[in-house]
């Protein structure tokens, strides 16, 4: 009886064929609907033009620093690129991004960003360089232009306060003014040096912001610069996102019908217009109200490694509750938002593990467990796992199939750089994506590409693209 009941609640994360198939038609429309002019107000596929037409073509060169903020790492990093034999060289340093700046104000999080900015540049004995910057922001951003990007809603776990509806790239340069303008007054205090300092300006630093980037566009560039066949990039990290080139003529939002832009989809809020409402579960629904921004990026919490383990922790608690795990008692651990991190899922459900191992996990995550547990935790991460994974699949099945039919080719081949911790930690995470993609786009030749340098190359890479288009303007 007990297995049963166990079972009942397993059964809730299998989906069918049909509801997959389900899944890929909703997508599309939506992916449809966020394209039209006169709906994209409205859209939860937010389809962002980017601003970014084409992939580098090699003769991009030139020092860049890149930003990358939005993912398990805040990084800083110094790109080289080398013209002709497409060789990148990079350098980069990892920074802690506290709970309490996440969720502080905005002028302290950009300034601490700035202050970290001045430590990279300090490390690498680059204080004072003037060096383009392009900056990978992985939030939705409203573009009017490829340097300039309005945050339209934070998600993930940033709720930092003055944010939304301002221009990331005027915060940033805003904070970089406030460090400048603090300069004198920190490090020397006599009035002949402040005199000095007035007849001429002392600057930290002189940073040319010249492009916002998505981390989907950013993996999707890293990726097109060895695979010119690279039109999708996909995210399977702490968010979940993607963005593709598009035709310039199905674009309604952006003057033109020449030529291909990228769009970053936004597509972890596909579903909060009620549209995947048969398929979630009560599990979703706790996840969602326990979250930053409850009713929001559904899809997103249904798929992502930010959420997959909270959802575990749901299923743990109501099995417990029915006296079918641990005793029947809900640990105050088991009540701690957060203890599942995707590191602990995807070592739990690796098949080399031994359960006496996955107790000790469940041990270090302070669940004392026994054999049945385990094996019972074990299957909820299964199930969990898995139906984000074909979840992804079935999205993505209905980007590919899109350009297929856009293009008119009966086959179309085509390349997705992918990146994000879920998708390279997880042992069966990315093999079921593969097979759903497969099956639910069969006319589709999908070749995954992992991305192997992150989003802060791709960010260099446009960043080298809009400075060459910059200056031949002037
Ligand atoms: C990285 C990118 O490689 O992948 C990040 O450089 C991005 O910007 C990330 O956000 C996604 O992965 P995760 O798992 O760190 O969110
Ligand atoms: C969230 C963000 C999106 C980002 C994704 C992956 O969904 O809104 O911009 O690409 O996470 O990091």
């Amino acid at each position: 009886a007990q297995r049963k009941q166990i079972d009942k609640v397993l059964a809730l994360f299998r989906l069918t064929r049909e509801q997959l198939v389900g899944v890929r038609d909703k997508m599309r429309v939506e992916l449809e609907y966020g394209l039209k002019r006169d709906t994209h107000p409205l859209a939860t596929v937010k389809m962002l033009p980017t601003y970014v037409c084409g992939m580098p073509d090699g003769t991009e060169k030139g020092k860049f620093l890149a930003l990358d903020l939005g993912g398990t790492n805040f990084r800083v990093l110094l790109v080289k690129i080398r013209s002709g034999r497409r060789s990148v060289r990079m350098y980069n340093k990892i920074f802690a991004i506290p709970l309490e700046i996440m969720q502080g104000t905005g002028e302290e999080l950009f300034d601490h960003i700035v202050q970290c900015i001045a430590d990279f540049l300090d490390y690498m004995g680059l204080k004072g360089a003037q060096l383009p910057l392009g900056f990978t922001f992985s939030f939705p951003c409203r573009q009017a232009s490829i340097d300039k990007g309005t945050l339209i809603e934070w998600t993930k776990g940033f709720k930092a306060t003055d944010c939304e509806g301002e221009d990331v790239v005027d915060m940033l340069r805003e904070a970089i003014k406030r460090r400048n303008a603090d300069v004198p007054l920190l490090s020397l205090f006599g009035l002949h040096i402040l005199l000095v300092v007035e007849l001429l300006p002392l600057q930290e630093f002189d940073l040319d912001i010249v492009a916002v980037v998505n981390d989907t566009v950013g993996t999707m560039m890293t990726c097109g610069y060895e695979d010119r066949n690279c039109e999708v990039g996909l995210i399977a990290g702490t968010g979940s996102n993607m963005c593709y080139m598009e035709e310039m003529r199905n674009i309604e939002l952006v003057e033109g019908d020449e030529g291909k832009m990228c769009i970053n989809t936004e597509w972890g809020g596909f579903g909060d217009n009620g549209c995947l409402d048969d398929i979630r579960t009560q599990y979703d629904k706790e996840v969602d109200e326990g979250s930053l921004n409850p009713g929001k990026q559904r899809y997103e919490k249904m798929t992502s490694g930010m959420y997959l383990g909270e959802i575990v922790r749901q299923i743990l608690i109501d099995l417990t509750k029915q006296g079918l795990l641990f005793r029947g008692q809900i640990s105050e651990r088991l009540r701690t938002r957060g203890i599942f991190e995707t590191k602990f899922l995807s070592q739990i459900e690796s098949d080399r593990l031994a359960l006496l191992q996955v107790r000790r996990i469940l041990q270090q995550l302070g669940l004392d467990s026994t054999c049945e547990d385990s094996i019972v935790v074990k299957e909820v991460c299964g199930a969990v796992s898995r139906r984000a994974a074909e979840l992804y699949g079935a999205g993505l099945a209905a980007v590919v199939e899109k350009r297929r039919e856009d293009q008119g080719f009966e086959h179309l081949k085509i390349t997705v750089g992918v990146d994000g911790t879920l998708y390279k930690l997880h042992p069966h995470f990315s093999r079921i994506l593969q097979e759903t993609v497969k099956e639910l786009a069969p006319r589709c030749d999908v070749t995954f590409m992992l991305s192997e340098d992150g989003s802060g190359k791709g960010a260099a890479l446009i960043t080298a693209v809009a400075k060459r288009l910059q200056q031949a303007r002037r």
